[in-house]
């Protein structure tokens, strides 16, 4: 399916800005979700499309995602509601396509399977985002960002990892690149990567290197070191992932 119009979900956020100006840039039209007019009005460009939504209300998607041909993920709760703002704005947003499944790609984060180093609860929520979409039927790229700038300006060649391992830095026009490049290029569809800026020049073959990439099986990412398993989620958790296996497929 060619993308003409992408649904940025998070759009008034740090990366959602920059992945309105760069899925523009590559000739697409950017649908942003919003849900402060006055704030959107702000920090995007005045000839945005916009549509207003909240993602903790499933009713209030319905117009975002009329006739989309992706959607970026790319929002956050800065409160620490993870679970109704990261997780549940993917559920919802999923819900309200009912069964259509668009091009997607989702932003979560390096250390999303890293149990134990301090942030849980967050990665927790991001985690079960991935398995969302991994079970939504969508074709999907996961894409994990490493640490937001920590990135040199000169740090131009994108490398991409898979089983999250790894460990530096992206600047957040390079992150949003990626993301618009993820639901151009068939070679992404079904892969889950991490990914860093490091000294060099700037990737020319997307298809390349997206292309280079394993593709996940089942529920967890290619090379995932650590898996939790399904069955030692919450109930309503595993009746999640059913609900939305069982519209997409
Ligand atoms: N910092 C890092 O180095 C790093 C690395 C990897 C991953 N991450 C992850 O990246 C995310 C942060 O990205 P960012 O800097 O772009 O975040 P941000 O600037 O805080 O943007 C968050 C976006 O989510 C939107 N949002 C929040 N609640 C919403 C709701 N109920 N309905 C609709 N939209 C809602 C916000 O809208 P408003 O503008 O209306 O608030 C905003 O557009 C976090 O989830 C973080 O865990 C961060």
């Amino acid at each position: 399916m060619s993308v003409t119009t992408v649904l940025v979900v998070g759009a008034t956020g740090s990366i959602g800005r920059e992945v309105v100006a760069a899925a523009t840039a590559a000739g697409l039209t950017a649908r942003a979700l919003v849900r402060d007019v006055e704030r959107a009005g702000r920090v995007l460009p005045a000839d945005t499309d916009f549509v207003v939504g909240d993602l903790t209300r499933a009713d209030t998607l319905t117009d975002a995602v009329h006739d989309i041909d992706a959607v970026i993920f790319t929002h956050g709760s800065e409160t620490g509601d993870w679970e109704r703002v990261d997780y549940g704005g993917v559920k919802n947003i999923l819900a309200a396509l009912g069964t259509r499944r668009p091009r997607i790609a989702l932003m979560t984060s390096i250390y999303v399977t890293r149990l134990g180093e301090g942030h849980d609860e967050v990665i927790g929520w991001k985690r079960r985002n991935e398995w969302l979409v991994r079970s939504s039927g969508a074709d999907y790229t996961i894409v994990r960002p490493s640490w937001f700038d920590h990135a040199a300006a000169t740090d131009n060649r994108i490398v991409f990892e898979q089983g999250d391992t790894g460990d530096g830095g992206i600047r957040r026009d390079q992150l949003a690149r990626v993301l618009v490049e993820a639901i151009l290029t068939d070679t992404a569809i079904g892969k889950t990567l991490e990914v860093f800026a490091q000294p060099g020049e700037g990737p020319g073959d997307w298809s390349a290197l997206f292309g280079a990439l394993d593709p996940d099986t089942g529920l967890d990412g290619a090379h995932d070191a650590t898996r939790v398993p399904l069955e030692d989620e919450p109930a309503q958790i595993q009746l999640d992932m059913a609900a939305v296996g069982a519209r997409g497929n």
